[in-house]
């Protein structure tokens, strides 16, 4: 199966207006066998870095580095071949300039393959975004909550609530539009924003915590599949994969405990 191209992506736009496009399917992967797993569900799949809390036990994704993204990302491309893989650029390898970050998106794609990367930024990042659109990279922009900025924003709250607030959103998101980003995440913000800048943009809106008026949805794999231990209030849980997993290696450890395990049917008899 051929891959989803970044202009399938962006086409989707038109064909969800004109009533006959689907809303676009994105979750994060950060390993092979998930990617594999979520692929053939998936247009796109998100190498996000959200992997120093979910994977790595981060406190925030303040502290993830271009290592962490190339090799996640190099395994989440192995893993699939129909879903569009974006990776997320970290933070500090993007902010300084539009030419560092071609630098750090380029090598993203080089060590990985994926065809696109993700930045957080409204206005300020409006000219990196063309920067890197008019030279081959393909963007996907981040509003509204950006969790590299945590540190500024002073938490993780939704974003929005004032009117001055509610049209600084929108505004970030022309912005980012207009500079050549095909699709934008829309993260965190009171619900009519989204829908506002859903009509105000020519490229789909992917929600989370936003709007079911945006172009398509995203969610991080572990927190709907009930693995990961913090649930916020947009996360919708699928199954509760921890409860399975500790029952699971509390079985494991009753069982080595018991002498249960190994039995033969796990064994290599000798040559008779
Ligand atoms: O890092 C991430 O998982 C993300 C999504 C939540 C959009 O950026
Ligand atoms: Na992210």
């Amino acid at each position: 199966m051929k891959r989803l191209t970044v202009p399938a992506i962006r086409a989707r736009k038109a064909a969800i207006a004109g009533g006959t496009g689907e809303p676009l399917v994105m979750l994060t992967a950060y390993t092979v066998r998930m990617a594999q797993l979520m692929d053939p569900h998936c247009d796109m799949l998100l190498v996000g870095d959200s992997l120093g809390q979910v994977i790595y036990g981060l406190p925030s994704t303040v502290p993830v580095t271009m290592e962490m993204m190339a090799a996640h990302g190099a395994a989440v491309v192995r893993g699939s071949h129909h879903a569009l893989v974006v990776v997320d650029m970290p933070f500090g390898s993007y902010e300084a300039s539009p030419a560092q970050a071609f630098e750090s998106a380029a090598r993203l794609m080089k060590d990985t393959g994926a065809a696109a990367v993700k930045l957080e930024g409204g206005t300020a990042m409006a000219p990196t975004v063309q920067f890197l659109s008019e030279r081959g990279i393909p963007v996907v922009g981040h509003i509204g909550l950006t969790p590299q900025a945590v540190n500024a924003l002073g938490g993780y709250g939704a974003r929005g609530r004032s009117p001055a607030e509610a049209r600084k959103i929108v505004a970030d998101a022309r912005a980012i539009a207009e500079a050549g980003a095909f699709a934008i995440v829309i993260e965190g913000v009171v619900e009519p924003i989204a829908v506002d800048i859903t009509q105000a943009i020519d490229i789909p809106t992917i929600g989370i915590g936003a709007s079911a008026a945006c172009d398509g949805q995203v969610l991080v794999a572990e927190d709907m599949l009930g693995l990961f231990e913090r649930t916020p209030r947009f996360v919708k849980r699928y199954g509760d994969m921890a409860g399975f997993v500790a029952e699971r290696a509390r079985l494991y450890a009753e069982d080595v405990r018991a002498r249960a395990f190994p039995t033969a049917e796990q064994l290599y008899a000798p040559r008779e």
